[in-house]
């Protein structure tokens, strides 16, 4: 197994891809701690890993909560030894559907600001711990709007863009620590675009693209004509948080399918 006696952190670990990044994580051995606003859901979560035989527990806290999130990392350290991978998937409220031209900054300015917030406590609590076990991996999640101009999604794009800017700023403080930072670059994920997470995009919308025109839309736009799925997220996930990718820092796991084409 890639993770045997690892301990993990998922924050928005009931989210689609926080659960999908937490079950390979423990499939492949690691403690894992899913970590979320709503305790609720995360059991949910972790009732399923359990029940495949994982090792899990939740933690009932809000990334953007600077002392909330240092004192967790702080007690899961000294109670697990350690913290070798902290993974944050929290949303950040993004709003689609709406040319810049009437949208309010504040919707605009949210999730850069939520985004900037959380990745910046939960990389920064678990790199206390990091650097001086001289180990650990942090890792978070973009997408190829990261890198491609598409209309209509607010800030979603330069939120991308500043959380791998972010995460290539931690690398080059921490890599000396012997602590890597990488980022996953995927396609729009089809299981995790609901209506509920999209409503722009929803039937009757102000575009008037429904799911299926969307993903149709996403999965031509790739050179494999398809989309990422959450199990490939969490594949990678887990083998970028083992000793295999160890000479992996600063970098993204292009996985757009081809939408994304590495220079
Ligand atoms: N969906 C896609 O196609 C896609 C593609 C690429 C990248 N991404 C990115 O991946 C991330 C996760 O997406 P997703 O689809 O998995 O979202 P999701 O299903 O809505 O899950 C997000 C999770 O984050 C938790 N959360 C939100 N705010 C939080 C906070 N302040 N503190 C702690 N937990 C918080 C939520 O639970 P509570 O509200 O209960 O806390 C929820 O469980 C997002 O940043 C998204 O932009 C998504």
């Amino acid at each position: 197994m890639l993770l045997e006696d690892k301990t993990a952190v998922v924050y928005g670990g009931a989210g689609s891809v926080g659960a999908a990044v937490a079950r390979a994580f423990a499939r492949e051995g690691a403690r894992v701690v899913l970590a979320g606003r709503t305790l609720a859901t995360l059991d949910r979560v972790a009732t399923e890993i359990a029940g495949a035989g994982g090792a899990v527990e939740t933690a009932q806290l809000d990334a953007l909560d600077e002392r909330a999130v240092d004192e967790h990392a702080d007690a899961l350290a000294q109670r697990a030894g350690g913290i070798d991978v902290s993974f944050n998937a929290i949303r950040y409220g993004d709003v689609h559907g709406a040319p810049l031209l009437e949208m309010p900054f504040e919707d605009f300015a949210r999730p850069i600001t939520t985004a900037m917030r959380a990745q910046f406590l939960t990389m920064r609590a678990a790199a206390r711990h990091m650097t001086r076990q001289g180990s650990g991996v942090i890792m978070a999640i973009t997408a190829a709007t990261a890198r491609l101009a598409i209309p209509e999604i607010g800030g979603t794009g330069v939120t991308f863009d500043a959380i791998e800017s972010l995460c290539r700023q931690w690398a080059c403080e921490l890599g000396g620590y012997g602590v890597r930072v990488l980022w996953l670059q995927t396609t729009g994920l089809p299981e995790a675009i609901t209506d509920e997470v999209h409503p722009a995009y929803g039937t009757g919308s102000a575009t008037g693209i429904t799911r299926a025109e969307l993903i149709a839309w996403m999965e031509r736009s790739t050179m494999l004509n398809r989309l990422t799925s959450l199990a490939e997220v969490g594949n990678v996930a887990a083998f970028l948080a083992s000793d295999r990718a160890a000479p992996m820092t600063a970098a993204a796991a292009n996985l757009t399918c081809g939408q994304v084409p590495a220079r």
